[in-house]
């Protein structure tokens, strides 16, 4: 895996345009295998998830080509709904494709996806709604094989936690099952809107009731058109990656609607941010004061994607700041390296503590994980030094391009 090095202590300042989200663009290019013609998606981030989700898409046997941040995919000839062990290994949120094979043929297989670099991360969710709904599961030595002898049909689904995952799972097998499915408690992030727009495009009838959300099962899908949203999580590290510095800069292209709870955090810790429907700036003069309550919670709430990048810019505000993580169990793996910067940070279980100092070190370091990994560049931009950081392959995941971005607004940034 390449390093990057960054030579701290310059003032971002510029312009940047937000990639299209990662989160959307998994589920959506699962989608896009419910219908047989070409189904277009536009503003796909070119990042490593992004090319994965492809070699999944080729080894169903669909068509995919991709041009610029174009993709398009033929599903004509989808003959093999199986995803090999490897696939899975490297992106856990292949899980996705689950519902989607289901809808398709009526049956997957799959390598069960193990735990990560966050914690343990089950499926049990996935798997209950799935067996409501008519889906079969018999684990074969490290495999899930799914069938569905009498086809998919709706169901009323609680789930006890707003699951993103277990939601696009649902309701990708649900726009084409017999009968309505009713999910209770569903997710309700920004993708998975996104998801649910381009299905609607294609035809599912997809509704709510009662803050619940409710899907008619249709016959057939058709092919369409759709244009991912953007990235919320990489809006928020770009405004950290600029505050940290005490610089400005513009982002464009972003849906500030989407990050308001990061937002406010940035204002609450003495940022000035501003925006319009779809730009945010952001300007930083002096230090920032510590912010005492950010607790990580299902959307609208201050999402646990932005908690390591909002960790590495507190490090050097006046004062404490406090992170409560209530999403993932194993989310501070980023902490020992901050640390390692010079950082002040005391984890209490799910809870750590950030006691600001004057100025980070340069150091070298090393990405636990893809959040934690963008979470290091934050805090590099801003130490004394230069800093290298290790297995960038896990920025690369979910940052497009983070080394140019950064150089286009000021950044000494190099990759080897
Ligand atoms: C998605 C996002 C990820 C984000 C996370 C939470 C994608 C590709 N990834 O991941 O970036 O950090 O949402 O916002 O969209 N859980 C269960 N059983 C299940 C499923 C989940 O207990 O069957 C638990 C998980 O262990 C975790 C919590 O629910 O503690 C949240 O998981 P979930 O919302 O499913 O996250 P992902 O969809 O994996």
């Amino acid at each position: 895996m390449s390093k990057l090095y960054i030579k701290g202590g310059r003032r971002l300042d510029g312009t940047l345009r937000v990639q299209g989200a990662k989160n959307s663009i998994l589920p959506i290019l699962a989608a896009s295998v419910l219908t047989a013609g070409n189904t277009v998606i536009e503003n796909c981030p070119d990042i490593s998830d992004t090319a994965t989700a492809v070699e999944i898409l080729k080894c169903l046997g669909c068509g995919v080509s991709r041009q610029s941040g174009v993709i398009t995919v033929s599903s004509d000839n989808v003959d093999n709904f199986e995803i090999e062990e490897a696939l899975m290994r490297k992106m856990r949120s292949s899980i996705v494709f689950l519902g989607a094979m289901l809808s398709r043929a009526g049956e997957a297989k799959i390598s069960m996806p193990g735990g990560c670099e966050l914690g343990p991360r089950p499926i049990d969710l996935h798997i209950d709604a799935l067996s409501r709904m008519g889906a079969v599961f018999e684990d074969k030595r490290g495999y899930l094989e799914c069938k569905c002898p009498d086809g998919l049909r709706g169901a009323e689904i609680h789930l006890r936690f707003p699951s993103v995952g277990a939601t696009e799972n649902i309701m990708l097998a649900a726009v084409t099952a017999k009968g309505t499915t009713v999910i209770t408690n569903a997710a309700r992030e920004p993708e998975i809107d996104d998801l649910s727009s381009l299905l609607r495009d294609m035809g599912a009838k997809i509704g709510t009731d009662g803050g619940n959300m409710v899907i008619e099962g249709v016959k057939r899908l058709y092919p369409v058109v759709h244009t991912v949203i953007p990235d919320r999580i990489v809006a928020s590290t770009y405004l950290a990656a600029i505050a940290a510095t005490g610089g400005k800069g513009k982002l464009i292209g972003a849906n500030p609607l989407h990050f308001s709870s990061v937002i406010a955090a940035l204002s609450d810790a003495g940022a000035d941010v501003r925006w319009t429907k779809d730009t945010v700036t952001v300007k930083t003069d002096g230090r920032l004061k510590g912010v005492r309550n950010i607790r990580t919670m299902p959307y609208p709430g201050f999402p646990t994607d932005a908690q390591a990048p909002l960790m590495a810019l507190m490090t050097t505000a006046k004062g404490d700041s406090v992170f409560v993580e209530t999403i993932f169990e194993n989310r501070f793996k980023h902490v020992n390296e901050l640390i390692r910067m010079g950082a002040r940070i005391t984890v209490n279980d799910r809870v750590a503590v950030v006691e600001g100092v004057d100025k980070l070190q340069c150091s070298s370091v090393e990405c636990t994980d893809l959040r934690g990994g963008a979470a290091l560049a934050v805090a590099a931009l801003s130490a004394d030094g230069l800093t290298v950081i290790d297995n960038v392959g896990h920025i690369d995941r979910g940052y497009e391009k983070i080394e140019e971005n950064l150089s286009a607004l000021g950044a000494d940034v190099k990759r080897y």
